[in-house]
């Protein structure tokens, strides 16, 4: 009766280049036909209004509604809005940042008209974005009060293994982590996410993720729109499976129940039918995209065709600024892109399963009124110099997706505990090509923690454009493989360990997760620099400066990590 029964390949049949839903279908949800209406008022609103701030009219309930002619859509009308999560501020005191987070339960819209319970940080759902820069040391106090454990994992961070939350640091409901290190990234999008063993996808999906942006001091971020939510914005989409009463699922029995929908959403508003506002007061606007969905993969485009100038991947900035007609994400990947805006612009997201059952779709998520005035400089035309790694000397290692029934595999082991994952043992400033084998037939997504990786080969194919960049998390098609390099520097530790997994968290949660363990072998002088090693020491020494904070809840972790370890 509904598009929430049909298979994906169905769906994706309804796909036209628009909002997949039939008008019929719509009427499933009471909302829906006041939504569509409003998605029309709305974009003759957004005409018309051009560069008239429409931030301040929008707010202005009576003129919205004498436009619409209804008065239900007076409400309404701020839900079409694009939301920026706000900017977490920080506290600084002795050269240390301190952002204070607590991951909670709350409430949220992600069905149109239906209330979810949720998670969030500091707040319902999602969590606000972090800015972080290049050389600071930061201190994040967070606090759960989720009634269950969990972790917070700086995805994409460069930070000590103790640091970067992954399972091992698992912390119980009402303790607080206190992790501490210094900034080593350049300015990149990272995201901030939990990553205890068998609960990240659950967790995840009811809205804890949050973006964490690193600024730096170089050339290309000074030239580059930096200021948050008026040239620098947000984008997280989400494509979730919930069923009509709102029930969030996250793994196969939940996907494989009857009566799914699978919502999507742009900074936790729902815009299956609703295409958002915003007002470009600056001619350049800089979008920061993160697909924080637990297996969907994310495509954004221009609705008219046009190009998109992308600046970044995952891990930082490409050499230059690259005109791209789309930019696909898989699960946990980011992208930058730059529009220089004369004219009013739609951006769409193209929704594709990655999993057994998911969303799929055409949608006009954003519709951009162009108002500002100013002419930007150009580009710089160097954004980053990128050295590609030569990795004839590299050391070599296979690293094998795989399945056994219901239980994903890498190398062999379902990941499901620390003692039963894979470990794979290296040391500081080793220097490795890996070569990702997909040996299903699913998509996977291929997350290494810790340092950024170069593609080397994709299906066999030579990298170009855009994948000459650097990367965290990369997809790996059913039966394809990549060839990644990377090199391990700054931190070793022979306790605390980083992962590297499928970002598909329902995968990840399956076991599709191995453990990596860099040593320090005292032979690393040569690839780790005097600076690195001192930044190393200054981060070790700043953890135990901290002190009871990180060292207590470190045990508490620990303690409650162990029962499941075993
Ligand atoms: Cu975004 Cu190991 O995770
Ligand atoms: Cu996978």
């Amino acid at each position: 009766m509904t598009h929430t029964s049909k298979p994906a390949s169905e769906q994706n049949r309804d796909a036209k280049g628009n909002h997949r839903k039939s008008v019929a279908e719509k009427r499933e949800h009471g909302k829906d036909i006041a939504v569509r209406g409003k998605g029309l008022h709305r974009r003759k609103f957004l005409g018309g209004m051009a560069g008239a701030g429409i931030a301040a009219v929008v707010g202005a309930g009576t003129t919205f509604s004498l436009l619409s002619g209804a008065a239900k859509n007076k409400a309404s009308a701020a839900d079409s809005t694009l939301v920026i999560p706000d900017l977490l501020e920080g506290t600084t005191s002795d050269s240390t940042t301190t952002f204070t987070l607590e991951a909670k339960t709350g409430t949220a819209e992600v069905l149109s008209g239906v209330t979810s319970d949720t998670m969030g940080y500091n707040q319902s759902f999602l969590g606000p974005t972090m800015k972080w820069t290049n050389g600071d040391t930061v201190l994040l106090n967070i606090t759960n009060s989720l009634g269950e454990d969990t972790t917070v994992h700086f995805h994409g961070a460069h930070v000590p293994p103790k640091m970067d939350g992954g399972p091992q640091v698992a912390f119980s409901d009402g303790t607080t982590w206190s992790p501490t290190f210094t900034v080593k990234d350049p300015a990149t999008t990272l995201w901030y996410h939990p990553h205890a063993l068998g609960t990240t996808a659950k967790q995840a999906v009811h809205g804890l993720a949050g973006m964490i942006i690193v600024e730096d001091s170089s050339d290309a971020s000074a030239a580059l729109p930096s200021d948050y939510g008026v040239d620098d914005i947000p984008l997280i989409f989400q494509c979730l499976a919930t069923d009509s009463a709102g029930d969030i699922k996250y793994d196969l029995t939940g996907y494989l129940s009857s009566g799914l929908s699978y919502p999507l959403l742009l900074n936790g508003t729902n815009v299956d039918s609703t295409t958002l506002g915003f007002t470009a007061t600056k001619t350049r606007t800089r979008f920061r995209v993160l697909n924080a969905s637990p297996s969907d993969i994310i495509t954004v485009q221009r609705s008219d065709g046009g190009t998109l100038s992308q600046i970044a991947t995952d891990q930082g900035y490409l050499t230059e600024a690259t005109d791209v007609t789309s930019i696909r994400l898989v699960a946990g990947a980011r992208a930058e892109f730059v529009m220089d805006l004369s004219a009013d612009a739609t951006l769409q997201a193209v929704v594709t399963t990655g999993w057994v059952r998911g969303g799929s779709g055409t949608f006009d998520v954003l519709a951009i009124t162009a108002s500002g005035t100013d002419t930007p400089d150009d580009l710089p035309s160097s954004l980053n110099t990128i050295d590609r790694y030569d990795t004839s000397d590299f050391t070599a290692r296979t690293i094998t997706l795989g399945q056994s029934g219901a239980s994903m595999l890498i190398n062999g082991s379902a990941g499901i505990t620390m003692d039963s994952m894979a470990m794979i043992s290296t040391t500081l400033g080793s220097k490795e090509i890996w070569t990702i084998t997909n040996s299903t037939q699913l998509e996977h997504s291929f997350h290494l923690h810790d340092v950024p990786y170069q593609l080397i080969a994709i299906n066999g194919e030579a990298p170009t454009g855009v994948e000459l960049g650097w990367y965290d998390t990369y997809e790996v098609v059913g039966g394809g493989s990549i060839q990644i390099a990377m090199e391990f520097t700054d931190f070793a530790d022979d306790t605390y360990m980083y992962m590297l997994h499928c970002h598909l968290l329902q995968h990840e949660d399956e076991g599709m997760m191995a453990s990596l363990m860099v040593t320090d072998d005292g032979t690393s002088t040569t690839t780790t620099d005097t600076s690195d090693t001192s930044d190393d020491s200054t981060a070790t020494a700043s953890a135990s400066a901290s002190a009871s904070a990180t060292d207590d809840s470190t045990a508490t972790a620990t303690a409650s990590a162990s029962p499941t370890d075993s």
